[in-house]
């Protein structure tokens, strides 16, 4: 049994989770279902950012404390992820006194190693990305932000810097040495030519904000966010701690799953960390792309932006397993997925049309032919061929999507499959064959066959249609609880096996 360990970005609580938090945390559900089915000892960690400058001017805008606002949308998120079912294991809050006592830890660490020095910063900052530009990033976008568009703000202050400098050779030759660190392949390119252009050291403390965890060197100045928040992936295992056995167990990550615009923070300003506290870096950061809405940029005064109400109104409509599979399957995986009512549409009817169509008509035939018992197979001919190898090529091939973070081929794996077998009933016309009791063995054949193909495509799909896949399956007569991937995939359905009644598992809308 090997271990999985996956987590999400830490969000910030200083609103409301919207389609972009979510996506990141369903597809990172998908994988941590994945490894738990496969038999991985797995550990899913996800929580909330909750220091900081922005969570302090949003506070004030909402005359709130900090805290209160903390306080207030870490629930929101934390029921939200219930009421989604995603399975993490933690939820983390950077202002727990759990995570408080072991970032200081790392701090004193540090400085102990001769990481931090005492210097002072003037530049620009992004206030809603909570990061540092440059002079040229800067005015390379007007100094406003390349994420959100607001203006940069100027700092000038005491700050101490973290050597992250002193790293950069080190981390160039991890990357270069690992090539799956960073992934998709696009990704790990701009991280090293942004690397081999020069980086500074890092401003890790602010004195001039009072939000934050104190540093224990120089208490007027509390640490920087991003380095408050990158270390939430270890102290939720209980780093500096009496009892840090979830560290032992689960470093290094398999996988810090994050969106594309915070990629460097993860692959640089992290694994320099790590390397100064003398710990693994990750094995792997995966940073998926943005959503659009409609074809364009997702934006609260677009009038486009997918907010909580349109995901519950979706999620109500169609059920959870639509939303997850066509977060899955929007886009290759890695490229900016587009949120339209064309596309949903497009999905939703693969579940219906392929995946729940096939099941439907499998169960009809079996029950109508065959006194609902899955017939054992006679000799095959050349016409079920392609079916039966793409049965057998089922599971190494999700293996390896999952293995490559090719999340849209997890998807379409299964459904490709479904589909095949849909073509297979169009054109050997079992409901011909039934007429004639001398093809009685050849409609033993095909029946059996599309058995097989549809109970591989649902065993397959677990992970994703977490409400209806297990249904499905046990309309076939199968309980897949409590057993692993492997047992079952892999494995055809036992001839003599009996089947339920064909119920829609998804319905027409
Ligand atoms: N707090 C930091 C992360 C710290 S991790 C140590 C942060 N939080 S966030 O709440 O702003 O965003 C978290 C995630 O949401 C990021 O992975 C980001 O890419 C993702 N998304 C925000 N908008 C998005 C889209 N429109 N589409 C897809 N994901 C996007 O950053």
């Amino acid at each position: 049994m090997s271990k999985y360990y996956i987590t999400t970005p830490i969000y910030y609580p200083n609103a409301e989770p919207h389609l972009g938090h979510i996506y990141t945390t369903v597809v990172s559900d998908i994988l941590a279902r994945y490894h738990r089915l496969a038999g991985d000892d797995t550990f899913f960690l996800t929580g909330t950012d909750e220091h900081g400058t922005k969570m302090v001017k949003t506070a004030a805008e909402n005359r709130l404390e900090p805290i209160a606002l903390a306080d207030r949308f870490a629930g929101v998120f934390r029921d939200l992820w219930q009421e989604l079912k995603i399975s993490n294991d933690d939820f983390i809050r950077t202002t727990e006194p759990r995570h408080k006592a072991a970032v200081q830890e790392i701090v004193r660490r540090l400085h102990a190693n001769g990481d931090l020095y005492l210097g002072a910063y003037e530049g620009w900052y992004d206030e809603g990305q909570e990061e540092f530009v440059t002079e040229t990033d800067a005015k390379a976008h007007n100094f406003k932000s390349a994420i959100t568009d607001k203006p940069l703000v100027r700092y000038r202050e005491a700050t101490w810097y973290f050597r992250l400098s002193k790293y950069v050779p080190r981390l160039l030759q991890h990357i270069e040495a690992n090539p799956h660190f960073i992934r998709p392949e696009g990704r790990r390119n701009e991280v090293i030519s942004k690397l081999k252009a020069g980086v500074e050291d890092l401003s890790v403390s602010r004195a001039t904000l009072k939000w934050g965890i104190p540093l224990p060197n120089d208490p007027e100045h509390v640490l920087y966010v991003w380095i408050d928040a990158l270390s939430n992936y270890i102290t939720a295992l209980g780093y500096g701690t009496a009892d840090d056995t979830r560290l032992q167990r689960y470093w290094p990550v398999d996988a810090h799953f994050i969106g594309k615009d915070i990629l460097w923070f993860h692959t640089v300003y992290w694994p320099a960390m790590l390397f100064s506290l003398g710990l693994q870096p990750p094995c792997c950061v995966v940073a998926h792309g943005w959503f659009k809405s409609e074809g364009r940029k997702m934006g609260k005064s677009l009038g486009n932006f997918i907010d909580l109400v349109k995901i519950r109104g979706t999620v109500s409509k169609y059920g959870l397993d639509a939303l997850r599979y066509f977060l899955a399957q929007a886009a290759v995986f890695g490229d900016d997925p587009d949120w339209s009512e064309t596309n949903f549409t497009k999905s939703y009817n693969e579940l219906v049309n392929v995946l729940g169509n096939l099941l439907n008509r499998t169960l009809k035939m079996i029950n109508n032919y065959r006194g609902g018992v899955i017939p054992a197979p006679a000799a095959s001919d050349a016409v079920d061929a392609p079916v039966l190898e793409k049965i057998a090529a089922l599971p190494g091939a999700l293996a390896r999507a999952y293995e490559n973070y090719a999340l849209h081929q997890c998807a379409a794996l299964p459904i490709e499959l479904a589909r095949a077998a849909n073509g297979y009933i169009d054109a050997t016309a079992p409901f011909k064959l039934a007429k004639d009791p001398a093809q009685a063995a050849r409609l033993d054949t095909i029946l059996n066959i599309c058995a097989q193909a549809v109970y591989a495509a649902l065993l397959a799909l677990q992970p994703i249609l977490i409400e209806r896949a297990v249904l499905g399956l046990k309309q076939l007569g199968v309980d897949p609880a409590g057993k692993t991937l492997g047992r079952l995939l892999g494995q055809s359905l036992p001839a003599g096996t009996k089947v339920g009644q064909g119920q829609p598992l998804y319905p027409r809308m």
